[in-house]
C-alpha cells in the first residue's frame, strides 16, 4: 500500500518511531496524520510540524483506556470519512516508570500496565476500526513489537512476554481478515535510538548487540515493507537469522540466550567495580 492519499493514525507518535512514521507518512503524501499520544503537547509539535505540508491533528490518549482510544478512533472517522492505516506503536519498557528491568517476579500492576498497553491497546484499535475497513474492502493494521516479540527479552519478562503476544495478535488478524483486504505489518526492531533504549545504557544493553538504529532507518524499513504489504518488518536483518536458529533447535537457542544473559550480567558486574 502506498501512504499517498490515505487517513493514517500513530499512537505513540509524539516522540522516537512513532514521531519518525508521521513525518515519514506526511512526507510520503497521506491526506492526513493524526498523531495519537499521552504527551499531548509533543503531539501537538509533531502534528504542526507537518501540518505545513498535510492534514494534521493531535489527540492526548492513554491508549490503555479503551473508551478513550475507540472514544477518538470514532470521531477521526466520523470526521475524516475512514481510517485506511492504524499504526499501533505506543509501548513501554516494563511500565513501572524504570524503563527497562522486570523480571517474572515484577507486581502485578506492572504486568497488567504493561499488558494494557503493548497489546490490549492493539486489539481495542482493531476492534474499531476492523468493521469500516472490511466494509470498504481493505485497510492496513500495523504495530510496533520489537525483536523482544520474537527473540524474548534478556532482564525483562514482562517486555518479552507482552511483546510475543502483540506479535501473536498481529499474526491473528491477518490470518483472520487477510481475506478480506485486511494488510497487516509487525515491526520488530532491536535497539533504537534515542528514547527508550536511551534507559539501556550506553551500547543500548543487550538488544544493542547488532547495532543501534535510528528512527529515520526504522522508518525506511516500515515504508518499504508497507509498500510490498509484508508482514513482518526487521530493520535488523539479524533478527531473521535468530528466529531460523531458535526454530530449528530451541533447546539449542534457550542454552545461547543463558549464556549472553550470564556475558551480560558479568560485563554489568565488572562496569560496576
Ligand atoms: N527504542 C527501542 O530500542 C525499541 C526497540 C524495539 C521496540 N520498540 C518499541 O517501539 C515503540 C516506540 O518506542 P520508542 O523507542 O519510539 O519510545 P519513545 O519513548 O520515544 O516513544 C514511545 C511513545 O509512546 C507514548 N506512550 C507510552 N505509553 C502510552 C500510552 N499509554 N498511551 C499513549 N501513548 C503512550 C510515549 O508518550 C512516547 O511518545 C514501543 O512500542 C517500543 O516498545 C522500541
Amino acid at each position: 500500500m502506498k501512504l499517498a492519499g490515505k487517513i493514517a493514525v500513530v499512537t505513540g507518535g509524539a516522540n522516537g518511531i512513532g514521531e519518525a512514521l508521521c513525518r515519514r507518512f506526511a512526507a510520503e503524501g497521506a491526506e492526513a496524520v493524526i498523531v495519537l499520544d499521552l504527551e499531548q503537547d509533543n503531539a501537538e509539535r509533531v502534528a504542526a510540524d507537518i501540518s505545513t505540508t498535510t492534514r494534521a491533528e493531535a489527540f492526548g490518549c492513554d491508549v490503555a483506556n479503551e473508551a478513550q482510544l475507540t472514544g477518538i478512533l470514532r470521531d477521526i472517522e466520523a470526521k475524516y470519512g475512514r481510517i485506511d492505516v492504524i499504526f499501533s506503536n505506543a509501548g513501554v519498557g516494563s511500565a513501572d516508570g524504570e524503563g527497562g528491568i522486570a523480571g517474572p517476579g515484577a507486581t502485578s500492576d506492572v504486568w497488567q500496565r504493561c499488558w494494557e498497553i503493548n497489546v490490549m491497546a492493539h486489539v481495542y484499535a482493531a476492534r474499531q476500526v476492523l468493521p469500516g475497513m472490511i466494509a470498504r474492502g481493505g485497510g492496513y493494521i500495523a504495530s510496533t513489537a520489537s525483536a523482544a516479540g520474537v527473540l524474548n527479552q534478556i532482564g525483562s519478562s514482562v517486555y518479552g512476554t507482552t511483546k510475543h503476544a502483540a506479535v501473536g495478535f498481529a499474526e491473528s488478524v491477518a490470518i483472520e481478515h487477510g481475506g478480506q483486504g485486511i494488510k497487516v505489518s509487525v515491526l520488530c526492531p532491536q535497539a533504537v535510538a534515542p528514547r527508550m533504549i536511551a534507559n539501556a545504557g550506553d551500547e543500548g544493553g543487550v538488544q544493542g548487540g547488532d547495532g543501534i538504529a535510528t528512527v529515520d532507518q526504522v522508518a525506511d524499513s516500515v515504508l518499504k515493507a508497507m509498500d510490498e504489504e509484508k508482514f513482518m518488518i526487521l530493520p535488523h536483518e539479524e533478527v531473521l537469522v535468530y528466529m531460523q536458529r531458535k526454530t530449528s533447535d530451541y533447546d539449542r537457542w534457550i542454552g545461547g540466550m543463558q549464556r549472553l544473559k550470564a556475558r551480560f550480567q558479568q560485563r554489568s558486574k565488572s562496569q560496576q567495580q
